[in-house]
């Protein structure tokens, strides 16, 4: 049955994640807002298939859900170079500025392949992000796929007295902490200066539904207050808990497909493909959460 907005959900999982039927991303208006959100807060992956619009209409579309993200201006990035899209677009791409494919040692594959690691989109900035809305341009024939943890369900199924334990705790997020794991991406000085670590709390509480989740994964370097290597195996510890096949929602891309993310719920991770002979061509937007103390 559809909504009041008229949208309808197909679950795709168990636990979270759904196929939306019914929105039409060209079209941004408040109930679809209003819809969107409702099915967010309870799927926390929604897919809307299909969507036929461009890099300024995806940008239309998500700032009916507040203020947008720039990408940063690291080399790996191609934030700093891209001309042909508006400036809040992140290309998650495997091709040149020039179209062609990445060589194996060019910089900006190097800064991509940590997005291989369990993560959350933008926790090492001050302000972090609600939802990632990527949409599909190219997709490689096999592979490629993008899994995702609901880290509600993680959560809920923490014995009480870690819940105790964590409650409170802040760790410290870093992208240089994620791209130091895998890829071998080298900051430049600048880089390291422009883009400090930032807190955020370790366990998050959605502000419409009140459920709580885990704010882990691989951008944390360590817990504010503790000693590195006490709060390094605490992280790793719920890591590991996290990642039960039974909390994992593997997307299989379609051409058109815009997957949109709440960050603050949810890890995700890339899974590999033949990245030097078929090309992924995706476009990401990210919504901005308020500021992190
Ligand atoms: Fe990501």
């Amino acid at each position: 049955m559809p909504d009041t907005t008229g949208l309808t959900a197909r679950p795709l999982h168990p636990v979270f994640a759904a196929e939306i039927h019914g929105a039409d991303c060209a079209r941004p208006t408040p109930e679809l807002r209003a819809g969107v959100e409702a099915m967010m807060d309870r799927y926390a992956v929604c897919v809307l298939p299909g969507q036929d619009i461009d890099a300024h209409q995806q940008v239309a579309f998500a700032r009916i859900f507040g203020a947008l993200e720039n990408p940063p201006r690291a080399r790996g990035s191609r934030g700093d170079a891209s001309q042909k899209f508006p400036p809040e677009i992140f290309p998650i791409t495997n091709l040149t500025e020039a179209g062609e494919i990445q060589k194996e040692d060019d910089a900006a594959r190097q800064y991509r392949l940590a997005n291989a690691l369990w993560h959350t989109d933008s926790t090492f900035r001050q302000t972090g992000s609600t939802y990632s809305m990527l949409h599909a341009q190219v997709i490689p024939p096999a592979g490629a796929d993008t899994q995702f943890i609901d880290t509600r369900a993680a959560y809920d199924a923490l014995p009480e007295a870690m819940k105790k334990r964590i409650e409170g705790l802040r760790a410290e997020h870093s992208i240089w902490e994620s791209r130091g794991k895998l890829g071998g991406y080298t900051p430049t000085p600048e880089e390291l200066v422009a883009r400090p670590p930032a807190r955020h709390p370790l366990v998050k509480v959605n502000p419409n539904t009140g459920r709580k989740s885990l704010l882990i994964a691989a951008h944390v370097s360590h817990i504010v207050g503790w000693p590195r290597d006490e709060g390094r195996a605490l992280i790793d510890e719920l890591m590991e808990f996290a990642q039960k096949p039974e909390w994992i929602y593997s997307h299989v891309w379609r051409v058109g497909d815009m997957v949109i993310w709440d960050n603050r719920c949810t890890m995700h991770r890339a899974t590999d493909f033949e990245d030097s002979k078929y090309t992924r061509d995706l476009r990401r937007v990210t919504v901005r959460e308020y500021a992190a103390a």
